[in-house]
């Protein structure tokens, strides 16, 4: 039962925190300056088929270069906080030695946000692994563990004595399963269970970094960002969409969710993968004796990311009653991110969808949260992400008017304020995106930014919705 908002009382605590998020490879460009090496999203968007319309990051919002037009943006906006992401092929080299002058992009962008009165909010790894370190296997390989460790501590050594919140990664589900199960993603590996392995090795290097950063920043908020879903049968009296639905919950929730709050691995996940092997091993060959004690290690804060509910069937539909590109569908072939899960599908319910063919249930917010509080000791959450793409287009007179992103936002914050009553500690809500940039395998169709950006002219045009959303920030309380 999903609990409903008091009308009256629209109120967000006065210290919750209000933001914007981005990512660096999604907006920076500059791929090759001061010492940039490409990562694997470099690679695969040149891969025929892979990205709409062969679109790549080299170019992107060119924030690299417009940096501080950008935090002038979040500061007008009165916005409390921005979510980045620091690029590892920047700060060490086709994952080698340090490079201060990669690492110097950030630490001017993190004076630039306190020299705004502006919180800087770093994410480690948002996807953009260096192309090298992928090349000796990427996160099928255990070493990669110990190169991200390395890379997170140089991040630290520059920033730590002013940025204080840590997200070690950003959607790890998105790296591993569409990384290397499916393919939708970089570096498009489609090798069934390998996605499970490459899971627990980016959950490994997660607890080692988070084990070193709390020896080194006691007082650091430490936290990891989880896209999860609500995965329910499409019809919950056929066995095939109930076994459907327990596959994705095991595959994309619990796979992250159990050794990260329990410290181990749901039995549920064993059995929907028995007999699945990656070059003759079975994923749990690769967790070593003291894995899950590092990856259970607590956390300061979870990040989840909420764009839509899912409802999973393991039947046939019509290609017209699925959602079409639920999960990026690419020109080229690719697999089901689920490993043995080729018959999960994902229906349509007749729910609105975004521009992006993602169905719009704030509902679903709720009552993941109000779930997840119910099933895990959990501790403090933000809402690291969530947002809408709409095809946005600039009206004669320089505005842009986005009425369905308002309404996507005023819904989204209407099920999180149901569910803060309802008793879940949320302490924060970053908006996706800040500006339109390049969505990985969308490439830049698909527009999520509170701000419009012409990606020929590079101008950028504050949305409706992101002056709808300064007034959120400015009085913490929704429109009534
Ligand atoms: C989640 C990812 O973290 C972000 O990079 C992406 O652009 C949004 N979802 C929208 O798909």
């Amino acid at each position: 039962m999903t609990p409903t908002t008091p009308a009256t009382d629209l109120q967000f605590p006065a210290d919750f925190l209000w933001g914007a998020a981005t990512a660096s490879y999604q907006i920076e460009g500059a791929v090759d300056a001061d010492g940039r090496t490409p990562s694997v999203w470099d690679t695969f968007s040149r891969v025929p088929g892979a990205v709409r319309n062969g679109d790549t990051g080299d170019i992107a919002c060119d924030h690299y270069h417009r940096m501080p037009e950008d935090v002038a943006l979040v500061r007008d906006l009165g916005l409390g906080s921005y979510r980045f992401s620091i690029a590892w092929p920047r700060v060490r080299p086709d994952g080698g030695a340090a490079n201060p002058a990669g690492i110097g992009f950030y630490d001017r962008l993190v004076d630039e946000l306190l020299g705004a009165g502006v919180l800087p909010w770093a994410t480690l790894y948002h996807w953009d692994l260096p192309q090298t370190l992928e090349d000796e296997g990427g996160w099928l390989n255990r070493d990669t563990v110990e190169r991200y460790v390395e890379y997170a501590l140089s991040v630290h050594d520059a920033l730590g004595d002013r940025v204080h919140h840590w997200t070690t990664f950003n959607e790890p589900w998105c790296s591993a399963f569409l990384g290397y199960t499916g393919g939708q993603h970089a570096p498009g590996r489609q090798e069934g269970v390998a996605g499970v392995i490459a899971a627990h090795h980016l959950m490994l290097a997660h607890g080692k970094a988070l084990d070193e950063l709390r020896q080194r920043a006691p007082g650091d908020q430490l936290g990891i960002t989880l896209n999860l879903t609500l995965a329910e049968p499409y019809d919950a009296d056929e066995p095939a969409d109930v076994a459907a639905a327990q596959r994705v919950d095991q595959l994309w929730n619990r796979v992250f969710l159990d050794p990260v709050l329990r410290g181990k691995y749901d039995d549920g996940l064993a059995a929907h993968t028995e007999g699945m092997t990656w070059r003759g091993h079975a994923w749990q060959d690769f967790v070593h004796d003291g894995d899950l004690e590092l990856i259970g290690a607590p956390i300061d804060f979870l990040g989840v990311n909420y764009y839509h509910g899912d409802a999973a069937s393991g039947r046939a539909h019509p290609a017209a009653e699925l959602l079409g590109s639920r999960i990026p569908h690419p020109s080229r072939p690719t697999s089901s991110p689920f490993p043995g899960g080729e018959h999960v599908v994902f229906p349509r319910r007749g729910l609105p969808v975004t521009g992006i063919d993602w169905e719009v249930q704030p509902d679903g917010l709720t009552d993941l949260l109000v779930g997840l509080h119910r099933d895990y000791d959990l501790p403090p959450i933000h809402i690291t992400e969530n947002g809408a793409a709409y095809p946005d287009v600039v009206a004669a007179d320089g505005s842009v008017t986005d009425p369905e992103r308002v309404a996507y936002f005023d819904g989204h914050l209407r099920a999180l304020h149901a569910a803060m009553a309802a008793g879940v500690d949320v302490r924060g809500y970053f908006a996706w995106s800040l500006l339109d940039n390049f969505e990985w395998a969308y490439g830049y169709e698909q527009r999520f930014g509170i701000v419009h950006c012409d990606f020929t002219t590079q101008r950028r045009t504050p949305k409706a919705s992101a002056r709808y959303l300064a007034a959120v920030a400015r009085t913490g309380r929704l429109p009534e």
